[in-house]
């Protein structure tokens, strides 16, 4: 299947197919994190050109990918820490006039039913071709890997070293940027942090929380720390940094 890549903001989707694009794939807690919500508005408004809808023969918007452009020197010790980080950077940078040489691919999401083709790979190969347009010569992500959910005990530098007997990732997702040439470069332990109070926890995982201590959740990369004196629970959600060359 081939797609087409728009700017998801030069036309209006349908309601009942953005419903269906995003309906697996993130858990309700991933809207938690207060950084991100301080500067998720500027992020839209300023870099809508690195955020792609991508649609089918039929016209339907079937895939999705954007990210942000941000300047990065190319070593490991100035990678931003994280997603959350990304955007800060993307928009300070923006503010201060600096200018970017590198777009952070932050996510992307094919539908549910569209899954396991490949057509991840063509949001992927959409978006560096937008950075190479724009004269960014360096791309990298922050990537969420599906499968360590499964695996939430397990320290991401660990887990991100897992291969199968081809040699490639045990994770999915990785596997899907290594097909396309990009390398692990290492564990970003706090991509994103989400609070929230006992009760919104218990509303976003659809458990309960009887007594401080740490939680394994649903779609969780990482534990869940409760703290019932203080009425909170932070999730730190630690990512992979990947870089496309
Ligand atoms: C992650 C995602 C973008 C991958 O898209 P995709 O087009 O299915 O990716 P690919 O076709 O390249 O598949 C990659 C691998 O995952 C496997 N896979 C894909 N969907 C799968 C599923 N639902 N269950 C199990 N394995 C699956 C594929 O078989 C393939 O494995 P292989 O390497 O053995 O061939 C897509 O599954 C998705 O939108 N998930 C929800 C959102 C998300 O998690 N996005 C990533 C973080 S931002």
């Amino acid at each position: 299947m081939i797609l087409q890549p728009l700017r998801a903001d030069t036309r209006s989707w349908q309601d009942d197919h953005l419903r269906e694009l995003f309906s697996e794939g993130f858990p309700q807690f991933i809207t938690a994190d207060h950084l991100v919500k301080q500067y998720i508005g500027r992020v839209r408004e300023w870099f809508g050109a690195f955020d792609l809808m991508l649609v089918d023969e039929q016209d339907v918007p079937v895939a999705c990918g954007w990210g942000v452009p941000v300047r990065w020197d190319g070593s490991p010790q100035d990678l931003p820490g994280g997603y959350a980080q990304s955007l800060v950077r993307a928009v300070e940078g923006h503010e201060a006039g600096t200018e970017p040489d590198t777009l952070v691919i932050c996510g992307a999401v094919v539908t549910p039913s569209l899954t396991g083709r490949g057509l991840a790979g063509q949001v992927l190969t959409a978006l560096r071709a937008v950075a190479a347009e724009a004269g960014l010569s360096k791309v990298v992500a922050p990537v969420r890997p599906t499968l360590k959910a499964r695996y939430p005990l397990t320290p991401m530098g660990t887990f991100m070293t897992w291969t199968r007997e081809d040699g490639l990732a045990l994770d999915p997702w990785i596997r899907t940027h290594q097909r396309l040439g990009a390398v692990v470069l290492g564990p970003a332990e706090v991509s994103q942090t989400m609070t929230g109070t006992v009760a919104e926890w218990e509303r976003w995982t659809g458990m309960a929380f009887p007594a401080s201590g740490e939680y394994v959740i649903p779609d969780g990369l990482a534990l869940l720390r409760v703290d019932r004196a203080a009425d909170r629970g932070v999730y730190e959600e630690p990512n992979v940094w990947m870089r496309h060359v």
